[in-house]
Formats: C-alpha cells, structure tokens, sequence
C-alpha cells in the first residue's frame, strides 16, 4: 500500500517537473506608450496576465503599475504626458467645434512622434543602448505608427500587436492584406454594414485617400523616424539592419482586443486572434460598502452615467450640466454619474462619484442602463456584464462601436448637444422601458462568455505559442509578403491588356491589308470598266 502511494508521488513528480521546464519564464517587453487611461488598462490587462503565467515583463508605461511584483520592472515614460494637445478631448472644444477633427493623418504624426519620445526617454535610452538586455517577445500597442516595430527588430525578436480597437484593414494590412471596403469599414467610419452605394464607394475612396496620404507623406515620416531612433541601436549590436519595410511588415500576430460579440464576422488571417475582454478581471473587486448599499436598496433600478476617463464630464458645458441633473431629478431610478467636482443642488436620487468602480458597478444586477461615451472599453465591459446601453459618441471609434451596438440591438444613441437632456430622458426611459434592450445585452454576453477558453488564457497561450516557435513563421500570411500588384494580377491586367491591344492592331492592319488589295482589284477593274 505504502509503496503504491509512493509509485503514485513519483509519477506525479516527474509530470510537475516536466510542467515546469515547459512552463519556463521568458522575458517579455510590453510597450504601451500612449498617454491615455484606457490605454494604459490595456497594457496593465496584458502585464497582469502575462505576470500570472510567470514570465518577466519590462513594461514601458506612462502610468504607475499598483504594487509592482519582483517579476515586473517598469520604464517610466510619464514625460509623454506633456506631448498630447491640451484641448483634443474636452467636450466643450468638440460640441463648439473649435477643436480640430482626428484626422488619420493627423494621429500617425502624432503616435510617430510620441513613439519617438518614448525611445528618447532616458529610461527607455537606457535600456535599449544596454547590450545585456535580451527579450523573447516585444508585444507592442499599434496606435497609428508602425514604428513600434523598431523596438522588435533592436532586440532581434518576434513582435506581436495589440490592437486596441475593432478589427480594422489599416492593421491587417501589416500580417495580410486589407479588408475588403465593401463589407468592412474604416476605423473612423460610423457606417455599419450592410452598406449602400454611396457609403460602399466612400470607404473605398478612404482606402484609397490613405494609402495615397502614406505614400506621399506618412511613410517618409515613419521611415526618417526609423533611420534616426532605431537603426543606430541595431548598428551599435553589430547587425545589419533590416529596411523600415521589412521591419513593419514583420509582426508575427495581432491579438486583437475585440471578439465577434462586439464586431462582424469578417474572415481573418490565421495569425489575428480574438482576446477582447482580457482586460477585465475574473475577480471583480466588491463595490464599497456605501455604493453598495445605495445599488441593493434601488428597487426601481440604477442608472450609471460616464463619460469614460480620457472625457471628463466637468467640461460639459455648465448649461448641460444643470439641464441633465435636473432630468435626473425627474427619473424615479438612482442615477449614479461619475463627475469629477462636487455638484450644488443635487436632487435626492442623484449621486456624484469622483471615482467610479465601473466593473462592480455593471455586474449589480439592479444596474437598469449603462449611459456611456461609447469607448470599446466600457461597451466591451457592457457586453460582458450584459447591460444595454446609452451612447453617446463624442470622437473616433466611438461612433462606430455606438452604432453596432444599436445595430446588435442592445443601445440607443444620444447626440452630443446643447439640447440633450430631453432626447437623453427619452432614450433612459425607453432602454428601461423596453425588456428588448436587456434581453439582447444578455444574448450577446452569453456569446461573449461562450469561448473555448477565456481571452486572458488565450491571450497568455499565443504569445507563448510565438515565443515557443520563435514567431510562429508558419502562421503569417503569404498575402503580406505579394505586392499589391500581384495580390491585385494588376501584372495578368496589364499582359492581358497589351495581348489585346496586340490583336487589335494586327487584325487592323491586317484588314487594311486585305481592304487595300481588295480596293485595288476594284478600282483595277472598275478603271477597266471605265476604259471599256
Ligand atoms: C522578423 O522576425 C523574426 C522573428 O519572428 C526575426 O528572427 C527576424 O530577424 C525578423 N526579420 C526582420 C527583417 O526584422
């Protein structure tokens, strides 16, 4: 017997140590440079997963990681803070139209140039010019420039993008070619498919617009910006380093924070993978003690309002302020609203929270709608606690991400304006009102949640995959490495086009050949006949 139990822990030793040699720590730098909250949960989700499954992350982040454990080392790039236009995300400057639209054009430049500062950064200057520092994997947000690939290429090793948005062709043009226009739209389009003639023929005409807009401008940037902050480190390692070119279009996967719930069922490349949702903890931290109370005692439900935390719901103009708390005022729901100073005159149901626990306050099963600005991150939170929303879109992604909710059936939208308060009064009391909205939240949440695996665990099983097959070369695309004239037979169009016009000229000289001689006979005999 005793011998048994011994056999048995022997086997179950030697299986824990062969555990253990595949489960070895790798090194892995994760680059999140964007001085943006949203984005920074982003990195923090993909950090906390990776710490989990015991690897050694380099994390390079504008913010401050809570409680760093022994296997995290942080590069502060805080100083990328002074390099975002100050008046880009108050709401007033956008319902006033005084800011500048986002342009596309505009975003490469500027992620161009924040990708440039934070190889600049003292901190990062050091870690990159340090010979001894060696990684398995880069895993690197992709916001617009592609220079992060550089950071891949000094360090010899495969890189992975995370893609923070919807699946979009300016990303899967990087490991395949892009979506078709027809049925796929651009990142800041608020189209949503099916589309007509009109906007078909427009998402068309944005391809082109920025392929071209690359061509002649963008690229040069991103290239100057590759030559002048990277090839000098792969040069100082002793390499010959590789074009901008080769460098970009060298990513071994996108992970994707997305997943079908949220966006269409377009067809990918084998290397794009779904982990949307990754970044929301299994264990939700409990609401405090107060907020609880106050959500357990609703008994005709709650009503959450955020305006996310790059918008700040201080900077509503003051008139839409008050319009909007007095419409609150008016609801028999408890309206939590996250609003960053205190409000004079609240009315007895409305409650101000500077900080607002999001996730804990979506999983409270009295939460009635979740009125939002409509960033992926609070409507994928909203798909996953199953709780429909408000949107109310105010730039970017925003717009597209409202519109598929609404098209999925769980959202309505609110526009950003003067007069908001009525439409936003309306629009409470018919998500409420109308069991439809609550019904097609919980659909889509069952689908969120049906996967093989849960993102966090997908997400940790293919960034080991890549390191393990040292960038899963079996995976890209024969797509990305085909000029587009080839991908396109512009090549066949163009053989095809000169065999015709080929043809065309011999069969027309050939009949003037034969009509000469014909003539000729004629006019012979028709001169002979005249001589007769
Ligand atoms: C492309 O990535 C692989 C690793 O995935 C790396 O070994 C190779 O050197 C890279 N090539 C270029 C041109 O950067």
């Amino acid at each position: 017997m005793a011998s048994k139990i011994m056999e048995k822990m022997k086997t179950f030793w030697m299986l824990f140590s062969i555990m253990l040699a595949f489960s070895e720590a790798s090194k892995i730098l994760v680059v999140f440079p964007m001085p943006s909250r949203s984005h920074g949960n982003l990195g923090d989700g993909i950090v906390r997963n990776l710490l989990k499954a015991g690897h050694e992350v380099t994390y390079i982040t504008p913010f401050t990681y809570k409680n760093p454990p022994s296997n995290l080392r942080t590069i502060d790039v805080s100083s990328n803070f002074d390099l975002l236009p100050k008046d880009i995300l108050s709401i007033k400057s956008i319902m006033d139209k005084t800011a500048d639209d986002i342009s596309i054009g505009l975003m490469i430049f500027m992620m161009t140039e924040i990708t440039k500062a934070t190889i600049s950064n003292e901190a990062t200057q050091k870690l990159l010019n340090d010979p001894k520092e060696q990684f398995d994997v880069v895993i690197a947000e992709w916001m617009f420039s592609d220079l992060p690939a550089g950071f891949a290429t000094v360090y010899d090793c495969p890189l992975i993008w995370l893609s923070s948005v919807e699946v979009h062709w300016m990303i899967l043009q990087l490991i395949d070619e892009p979506t078709n226009p027809a049925y796929s739209v651009d990142i800041m389009s608020t189209y949503t498919p099916p589309l007509n003639f009109f906007q078909r023929a427009n998402e068309l005409w944005m391809q082109i617009k920025m392929q071209l807009l690359n061509y002649f401008w963008l690229d040069g940037v991103q290239e100057a910006a590759y030559e002048s902050h990277i090839v000098p480190l792969v040069t100082k390692r002793g390499r010959k380093p590789p074009t901008f070119n080769e460098a970009r279009y060298n990513a071994s996967m996108i992970l994707s924070n997305a997943y079908v719930s949220t966006c269409g069922a377009i067809s990918l490349p084998q290397s794009h993978k779904y982990i949307g949702g990754y970044h929301i903890d299994d264990n939700v931290q409990p609401l405090p003690a107060d907020l609880k109370k106050l959500m357990d005692s609703a008994k005709d439900g709650v009503v959450y309002f955020s305006m996310g935390s790059n918008l700040k719901s201080k900077d509503l103009p003051d008139e839409v302020k008050t319009s909007i708390l007095k419409m609150f005022g008016t609801l028999k729901q408890t309206v939590l609203w996250k609003f960053e100073e205190v409000l004079p005159n609240l009315p007895k149901n409305v409650h101000i929270l500077e900080w607002a626990p999001q996730q804990a306050i979506l999983s409270h099963p009295n939460l009635a709608v979740f009125v939002t600005h409509g960033g992926l991150l609070s409507t994928t939170e909203a798909v996953h606690f199953g709780v429909p929303i408000i949107g109310i879109p105010v730039f970017a992604d925003q717009f597209m991400n409202v519109e598929k909710a609404k098209a999925r059936g769980f959202a309505e939208r609110v526009d950003l304006a003067y007069t908001m308060a009525d439409t936003l009064k309306t629009k409470i009391l018919e998500v409420i009102g109308n069991k439809r909205y609550a019904e097609k939240a919980k659909e889509l949440s069952f689908i969120h949640h049906d996967r093989p695996v849960k993102p966090g665990q997908e997400l940790v099983h293919w960034v080991n995959h890549v390191i393990n097959t040292r960038g899963a070369q079996h995976l890209r695309s024969p797509a990305v490495d085909l000029p587009f004239y080839k991908r396109k037979f512009l090549d066949l169009a163009a053989l095809l086009a000169v065999l015709v016009l080929a043809v065309y000229i011999l069969l027309k000289r050939a009949l003037a050949y034969i009509c000469s001689r014909v003539c000729s006979t004629k006019q012979k005999t028709g001169s002979k006949k005249k001589h007769n």
